[in-house]
């Protein structure tokens, strides 16, 4: 194990993040529950030991204990962001119009549209995520792509790569997905091409990052849109409060209503075992352990986020903390 609190990756020495984050390794780390996912067969063969923690600070400051150099796939934690890029490329009224902000209740994967708009329920769940990827603007699919990698180097501040194996892995397998498409398709949802905007959708998910990488996406997000470390706008801070709130009540899918009770923090999980959690003005938090729970949010994850808010008095509406 390692551990270390770094600004521009220079020891600063023990902070009490670091004392926490260091406890919050060692307790969970022997907690060997849940499974990892393997309706993507790649997906399958991760090692489950992985576990690391991370905390960026708006002002700059990492803190990480465990693995937090071991890359993965992002999964579902992309939805986040390609929601900020359609929100960009569109503006908030008319993705409206194709995706609504209403907590599901149900799996991440159901094959559901509102009855009534025959919109999907939220840009959080896979249903509302390639809608909202099938919004991204280009010329062709390799432009599409092109945009959204450099929106991701934006909120990571370095060049990012799709995981062919993942991205093929899920591609051959996602009938789900595919039927979901096609119901949008059959209620003019997203347009026509859905195999291009399938294609793009498995790619963000399989777009590799690090424990340390969630934690600065968290962080620019708390941070205006602005990255702390690279001070490099990601996304236009009048989309913040549309991201912030869907992940508030949405990220963690039918877990969503618990989390936000307990744990009080926006957050997004994704299969890989990722999970991140956004103070607004202090910090991003970034957790990956792939064992998951049957809602398939990280076990661990999970845990440490709850003991973390509880430690640092993070619920939004602690009334001790922030107002
Ligand atoms: O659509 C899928 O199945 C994946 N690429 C993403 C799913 C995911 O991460 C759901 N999160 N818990």
């Amino acid at each position: 194990m390692s551990l270390m609190a770094n600004s521009q990756d220079q020891e600063i020495g023990s902070s009490p993040f670091s004392e926490v984050l260091k406890d919050l390794h060692s307790q969970y780390k022997s907690l060997q529950e849940g499974t990892v996912a393997k309706y993507i067969p790649e997906l399958a063969k991760v090692n489950p030991n992985l576990f690391s923690i991370c905390i960026a600070t708006t002002d700059g400051q990492i803190y990480e204990v465990g693995d937090y150099q071991q890359l993965f796939t992002i999964q579902s934690i992309s939805k986040v962001f390609v929601y900020g890029q359609a929100l960009e490329d569109h503006g908030r009224d008319y993705v409206l119009t194709r995706v609504g902000v209403e907590p599901t209740g149900e799996a991440f994967n159901a094959i559901i549209l509102d009855e009534q708009s025959k919109r999907p329920y939220n840009p959080m769940v896979n249903a509302g995520a390639i809608a909202t990827t099938s919004l991204i603007k280009g010329n062709g699919a390799t432009e599409r792509l092109n945009r959204l990698l450099e929106m991701y180097r934006r909120y990571i501040g370095r060049d990012v790569f799709v995981d062919i194996s993942v991205f093929t892995s899920e591609r051959s397998t996602g009938h789900r997905n595919r039927a979901t498409a096609h119901l949008m398709l059959n209620f003019g949802m997203i347009d026509q091409n859905i195999e291009e905007a399938l294609d793009l959708y498995f790619q963000q998910c399989s777009v590799m990052v690090n424990c340390r990488d969630l934690a600065v996406m968290a962080a620019t997000l708390a941070n205006k849109g602005v990255n702390p470390i690279s001070k490099e706008k990601a996304v236009d801070s009048c989309y913040i409060k549309d991201i912030l709130s869907v992940m508030y009540t949405c990220g963690m899918y039918n877990f969503a209503g618990e989390w936000a009770y307990k744990i009080g923090i926006p957050a997004k999980s994704g299969v890989c075992g990722g999970i991140i959690a956004v103070v607004p003005g202090q910090m991003g938090i970034g957790v990956f352990s792939p064992l998951l729970d049957a809602r398939g949010n990280s076990l661990r994850g999970v845990k440490v986020c709850e003991e973390l808010s509880q430690r640092l008095g993070l619920h939004l509406f602690e009334c001790a903390g922030n107002w």
